[in-house]
């Protein structure tokens, strides 16, 4: 059943894109699919689906994005940026620095982004981001930028994310946190760089992702498909993506993978 802003009530919300409808759900099986299916529909850019649990939570290449129940964000929102394809991904990237940011603002150390769409703290994933895309019944093009963040799951409920070492935002401070504050918080860093891309392209925002990027100066294996691709992460270039120089010192563009190792 859809629910507008019931636990998550809208009303001091006052951003200009992100958020400008909310619907909530006590429990759904994924907020991409429902924001997928809303934009299918033609709703505007900027609609969110925050639900309390997700049945069937959609991680990064088909994994499944563990989801219980009233501890942690799991929101998706919908945008419709006249984004070349090429540039497309950085849409990841806007979303993954506001939500560094939005971690920031309770752990003041120790957070980092590993390229391109996870937030670690202490170098463990507390946050990860799938972006999706669509075509609508107009045939307008649209992205659904899908959050999950560990807010107050304790250790044994925190999900298996294969080979990732994960935690939350209790674990780290040592206390839980008002999930509507982080979701507030959130919702503005979002509407803050969509914002700022819409007036002024990414620059300052990949700025500001490398920043906070430890990937960049590692020792990294990337899996792109079939192939693996190692060497070093020279830094993030103007469409978001990592460049790696390998043994032969040829620098590869990875525009997107699974980041195996870091060394
Ligand atoms: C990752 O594997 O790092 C990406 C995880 C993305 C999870 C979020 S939770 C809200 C939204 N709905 C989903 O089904 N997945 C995303």
């Amino acid at each position: 059943m859809m629910e507008k802003f019931s636990f998550f009530t809208k009303g001091r919300l006052n951003t200009k894109v992100v958020g400008k409808e909310v619907v909530f759900y006590e429990e759904t099986d994924s907020t991409n699919d429902d924001a997928y299916n809303l934009a299918m529909n033609g709703v505007d850019e900027g609609w969110v689906v925050i639900a309390r649990n997700q049945r069937k939570g959609k991680g990064s290449r088909g994994r499944v994005w563990t989801s219980p129940g009233g501890q942690n964000i799991y929101l998706s929102v919908v945008l419709r940026p006249k984004v070349s394809t090429e540039k497309a991904s950085l849409l990841t990237i806007l979303a993954t620095l506001a939500v560094a940011e939005t971690i920031n603002d309770y752990i003041s150390k120790g957070v980092s982004i590993k390229w391109p769409n996870d937030v670690l703290v202490s170098e463990k994933k507390i946050s990860g981001i799938l972006l999706e895309m669509g075509i609508d019944r107009n045939k307008d093009r649209f992205f659904i930028v899908g959050i999950g963040i560990n807010v107050n799951s304790t250790k044994l409920e925190i999900p298996t994310v294969v080979s990732d070492l994960a935690t939350s935002l209790y674990l780290e401070i040592g206390y839980a946190v008002s999930i509507k504050d982080v979701l507030f918080k959130l919702l503005y860093r979002l509407d803050h760089w969509y914002g700022k891309y819409n007036t002024y392209g990414f620059e300052e925002i990949i700025e500001r992702f490398r920043a906070q990027c430890a990937t960049i100066g590692k020792t990294v294996s990337v899996t792109v498909g079939e192939s693996l691709i190692e060497g070093l992460a020279l830094g993030v270039d103007e469409d978001g993506f990592l460049l790696v120089e390998d043994e032969d010192s040829v620098v590869k563009k990875v525009i997107s993978g699974h980041l195996k190792s870091e060394v």
